[in-house]
């Protein structure tokens, strides 16, 4: 099961990063545009902040309960997994950002809500979902990444 969940957890950032792109593209243009903010709009929102809450659930699992999280911070002591970069990488890097990321997500899908023109909602989703894909491409463990690089899709070495 373990296995299963870290496979979701991988493919999802998949959805994230394509959801993602089409959210700023969408408010890039529409604030630019002088767009009205649509449904459409709305969901993509939506979806994307889905995506982000499920892999964060499955994320918090594998931290807890995982080799690479509180395990580690649990066996070794806090000092010494911040001094390994591979094991700091798991147990707060990575965790942290993603964290970081998926509030800013959700402030930016909770814009949509709000009693403002559809400008102010393009141009602020915009900065919302901008600086969380950028913060979730750093914090990925992409396989060209010394030491904590992980496959690019689930199950392949
Ligand atoms: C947008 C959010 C996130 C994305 C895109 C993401 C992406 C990834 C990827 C690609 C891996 C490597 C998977 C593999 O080995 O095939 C990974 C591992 C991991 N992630 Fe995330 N993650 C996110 C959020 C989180 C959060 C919020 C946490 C913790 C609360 C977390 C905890 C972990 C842990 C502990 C591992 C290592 C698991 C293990 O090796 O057993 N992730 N993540």
């Amino acid at each position: 099961m373990y296995n299963g969940l870290l496979h979701l957890h991988s493919l999802l950032r998949w959805v994230i990063i394509v959801l993602g792109f089409i959210a700023i593209y969408r408010s890039y243009s529409g604030m630019t545009g002088h767009k009205p903010f649509t449904s459409q709009d709305r969901k993509i929102g939506l979806f994307l902040m889905i995506s982000a809450h499920i892999t964060l659930l499955v994320g918090l699992y594998q931290w807890a309960l995982g080799p690479a999280g509180l395990q580690n911070i649990l066996n070794l002591g806090f000092g010494e997994v911040m001094k390994d970069p591979v094991y700091r990488f798991y147990a707060v890097e990575h965790t942290t950002g993603m964290i970081i990321a998926i509030v800013l997500i959700t402030l930016g899908k909770g814009v949509a809500r709000k009693d403002i023109t559809d400008g102010a909602k393009h141009k602020k989703s915009f900065w919302f979902f901008l600086v969380a894909m950028v913060l979730i491409l750093v914090s990925i463990p992409w396989p060209f990444r010394v030491g904590i690089g992980r496959p690019w899709f689930p199950g392949m070495h």
